[in-house]
């Protein structure tokens, strides 16, 4: 799969239909995609009502759980069952009630540092991936979601950290964060983000507008580098959309 520089603003109307839309995104992409099927999930506010969404009777019923496998783009290196933790925000709100548990790939932070924790999932996404090395045809992830944050960074890779530039590696510890909340993070590098056919957004609220405006003029930030080998979508909502994204 070559990089297409496919990158695609979707505009809806406010936070629940975004959380919508992003939901019919994934069951295409699982619809088309074979087995199993991989799906990076992102910490933040953003993609709470997402995954709510997706445990309700309507969604749940339509998702073969037992042949997609969840996987986490980011994480604060607290414990597994701190508020603060990624992955136990998407266990508490959806996978927990759905998903079975061997499907369920948190990171595990229970380890000496951020950057132990990160050489672990690195070990663990090359076994389920089979090779250690990334191959453009064959992306390590379906879907991949995305927030970003008000200084350009998405995951948990920050404007002007060495993170952003690692070209090898596929997962990091970061020890600082450079917004709230400042706990050390480990986070997967843009190569294996980006190894993926749908990279997903999701945008909401007047205070994302500002940064917004610069990713989408091309201003050099992490979330402006996260780019799909196959599509990238920016699904925003009308409080978050641009002025000269507006119609
Ligand atoms: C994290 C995230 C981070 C997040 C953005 C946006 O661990 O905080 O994975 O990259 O997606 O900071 O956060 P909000 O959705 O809360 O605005």
């Amino acid at each position: 799969m070559a990089r297409s520089n496919n990158r695609h603003v979707v505009a809806v109307t406010d936070a629940n239909a975004l959380a919508r839309a992003a939901a019919d995104r994934i069951l295409a992409r699982i619809a088309a995609n074979g087995d199993p099927v991989t799906i990076c999930l992102t910490g933040g506010s953003s993609p709470q009502r997402l995954y709510q969404l997706l445990a309700t009777e309507a969604y749940r019923r339509q998702i073969p759980w037992q042949r997609v496998h969840w996987f986490i783009g980011d994480e604060r290196f607290v414990p597994a069952d701190d508020p603060l933790n990624n992955m136990a925000m998407a266990r508490r709100t959806f996978l927990d009630r759905c998903a079975p548990a061997a499907n369920i790939h948190p990171i595990a932070t229970d380890t000496a540092d951020p950057e132990q924790a990160a050489r672990r999932y690195e070990s663990k996404l090359q076994s389920f991936y089979g090779a250690d090395q990334l191959d453009s045809a064959r992306p390590l992830f379906d879907v991949v979601l995305m927030g970003v944050g008000p200084d350009g960074h998405t995951a948990s890779l920050f404007p002007d950290y060495p993170a952003i530039e690692e070209a090898e590696r596929w997962v990091v510890g970061v020890p600082k964060a450079h917004v709230e909340p400042f706990v050390p993070r480990v986070s997967l590098t843009l190569p294996a983000l980006n190894s993926c056919r749908e990279m997903l957004f999701e945008i909401s609220g007047a205070d994302k507008r500002a940064i917004l405006t610069r990713v989408l003029a091309g201003e050099n930030l992490p979330a402006s580098r996260a780019q799909s080998l196959g599509e990238t979508i920016w699904l925003v909502d009308k409080a978050a959309l641009p002025e000269n994204f507006r119609g």
